[in-house]
């Protein structure tokens, strides 16, 4: 019978070597590591240097996921990378990454809807596998968020981190994903964006001089609207897959804030072990905190066959998304 199902089959993770703790940035900002750690539950998060791409990450996460499979990069039949932060506008950040991998004429795209970015990668990826166009993807969530942080402005700075998760999608007659809920609303896109530098507003020195090719946020109102998608979203998925929160064996939540995650696990009343948070490490790395979650976990033992997986997401668009995955090996 040809395989019609999806399954993850490895994750590979890495992170920029450069570590900024809180008090790091007490002492350049009007903040305290207090502060940030009771706001947020962040302590430490690791940024890129200078002459470090969100592709530099993207690489080393996917030779480490292919390494653990022993597969070649030709093993992978097209690379998809969820990214709010590309190498370049064009070309696709996953083309540079599946060339330097020496995979250069593989099809490979990128996918962009900001902190979303793994949740609606991993439907387009699973998509592409499940409907029998291709037997192995690549999906990396990577970025460098620390290149568009305005270091003057303390209530994004402290935020956003750096970092790449890849994991290897592979056709399997046994399906993982259950069901999917996601959803986005672009109608105040200035909830969370970075204002110049697009066709909206090519950048200007004017631009530069406001600072505009840095990141902006309603972070009070990002913060709401997160904590009540997060939970709708993740109720509907339930649903759609006949399932209720009591066979959640592991939430694996997009690291933006701990009161958010806590507000969401409390709704859905699990216990502290089966919610997996980060966060203190790594900050909010967008796209990338998912499957840097998801591997930490595999690599501590914690995941095993038939466990049902909650992971849920939501960010710049305005955008969210729940997806009921089932572990299998
Ligand atoms: O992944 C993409 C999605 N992003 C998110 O989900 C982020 C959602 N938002 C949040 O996580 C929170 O809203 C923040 C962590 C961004 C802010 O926490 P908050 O509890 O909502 O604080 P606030 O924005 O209401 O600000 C409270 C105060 C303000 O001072 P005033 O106006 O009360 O005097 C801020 O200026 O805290 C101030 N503040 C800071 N103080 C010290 C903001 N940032 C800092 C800081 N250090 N880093």
């Amino acid at each position: 019978m040809k395989p019609t199902g999806v399954k993850i089959v490895a994750v590979g993770r890495h992170v920029p070597e450069r570590v900024i703790t809180n008090d790091d940035f007490a002492q350049i900002l009007d903040t305290s590591d207090e502060w940030i750690t009771s706001r947020t539950g962040m302590k430490r998060r690791h940024w890129a240097r200078e002459d470090e791409a969100t592709s530099d990450l993207a690489v080393v996460a996917a030779q480490r996921a292919l390494e653990k499979v022993a597969l070649t990069p030709n093993d992978i039949e097209c690379y998809v990378v969820a990214t709010a932060t590309p190498d370049y506008q064009f070309p696709a950040t996953a083309s540079v990454v599946a060339a330097r991998l020496g995979a250069a004429n593989k099809p490979a795209f990128d996918v962009e809807i900001g902190c979303s970015g793994f949740i609606y990668g991993l439907i387009v990826a699973s998509s592409l596998v499940r409907a029998g166009l291709y037997k192995r993807v690549m999906l990396i969530g990577a970025e460098t968020l620390s290149k568009v942080m305005d270091i003057t402005d303390r209530s994004t700075a402290v935020l956003f981190a750096d970092g790449a998760g890849a994991v290897i999608l592979e056709a399997s007659e046994e399906d993982s994903l259950l069901s999917s809920e996601l959803g986005a609303d672009g109608s105040r896109p200035e909830l969370l964006y970075v204002p110049s530098g697009g066709s909206r507003k090519p950048m200007t020195a004017q631009g530069l001089e406001n600072h505009e090719q840095y990141a902006k946020m309603h972070g009070r109102e990002v913060f709401k609207f997160a904590v009540t998608k997060m939970i709708d979203a993740t109720d509907i998925a339930l649903k759609k897959a006949n399932l209720s929160y009591k066979d959640i064996d592991f939430l694996i939540p997009h690291q933006a804030n701990k009161r958010i995650i806590d507000a969401a696990a409390k709704h859905l009343d699990l216990p502290y072990e089966r919610v997996l948070i980060n966060i203190q490490e790594y900050g909010n790395t967008s796209a990338a905190s998912i499957p840097i979650a998801l591997g930490e976990a595999l690599d501590a033992g914690k995941i095993k066959t038939g466990d049902v997986i909650i992971f849920v997401g939501f960010g710049a668009g305005l955008s969210w998304g729940a997806i009921a995955w089932k572990w299998v090996a």
